[in-house]
């Protein structure tokens, strides 16, 4: 695992913009996996930026998002389809038709697993972009989630209805039920880029490090990846004790 610390939010923000950036310039065709919530919304800004401002064209990127809550619509504001829809995808240019996130209506929720696993294992991810949750969760896999899960239909806990509370009406009007990647669909991704941010984060990112890997602590299959490259800030490393180094 490489770590790099940042000041803050917004030299993470624009570290994570510029992994991505790379890679984009980079490949004829790039696969991006990409996550929701306060964590990446300074990395798209980013991206916006270099798009409008510099001319960087999404025009053959593929995307996919990690999951989607079961029983909103795409136009619910709270759902993801509309989160990304907002804080990226209608500022860029990337076509409608590379853009992927299950369907959280869909009418039988398991074959939208199927299909959505089906179409990463056709594309292939070659940077996922992961958040974390306070408890370790990756996506939506929640503690206790099985390694070799992919995608698939999760309950969310109580705390991370606490958690997302803040973007909804209330806690009950959080949905119960999600579809999310799973710990073996991210860890199919050729690299994967972990964000970090703020003392929310502190103790999470402690455990991390701590190199105990368990399922009751989703993050920590990371250490079973070659390729992970975190980028956290002051706050979030505040209960680590670690510079930026490789451990
Ligand atoms: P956040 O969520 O970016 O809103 O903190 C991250 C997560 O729960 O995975």
């Amino acid at each position: 695992m490489k770590i790099i610390r940042v000041p803050d939010y917004e030299a993470m923000s624009k570290q994570a913009a510029d992994v991505l950036i790379k890679r984009i310039k980079e490949l004829p065709a790039p696969v991006i996996g990409l996550a929701t919530g306060s964590t990446p919304k300074g990395m798209y800004e980013q991206l916006i930026s270099a798009h409008q401002n510099e001319g960087l064209s999404f025009r053959h990127v593929t995307t996919f998002n990690l999951d989607e809550y079961i029983g909103l619509p795409p136009s619910d504001p709270n759902s993801y389809h509309s989160f990304m829809q907002e804080t990226f995808f209608r500022h860029i240019d990337i076509p409608l038709e590379n853009i992927h996130i299950p369907n959280g209506e869909a009418a039988l929720l398991e074959n939208e697993c199927t299909r959505y696993e089906a179409l990463i294992d056709k594309k292939e991810i070659d940077v996922q972009v992961l958040g974390i949750g306070e408890n370790g969760h990756i996506g939506f896999n929640e503690p206790g989630t099985s390694f070799d899960q992919i995608t698939h239909v999760t309950t969310l806990t109580h705390s991370t209805r606490q958690a997302n509370a803040r973007f909804f009406q209330s806690a009950e009007a959080v949905p119960k039920q999600a579809i999310t990647m799973g710990i073996a669909s991210i860890m199919k991704s050729r690299k994967i880029l972990l964000l970090a941010s703020g003392l929310r984060k502190a103790e999470a990112v402690a455990r991390l490090f701590s190199g105990n890997i368990s399922e009751d602590f989703p993050a920590s299959v990371l250490h079973h990846h070659p390729c992970v490259t975190i980028i956290a800030d002051n706050e979030a490393l505040s209960l680590s004790n670690m510079k930026g180094r490789t451990i």
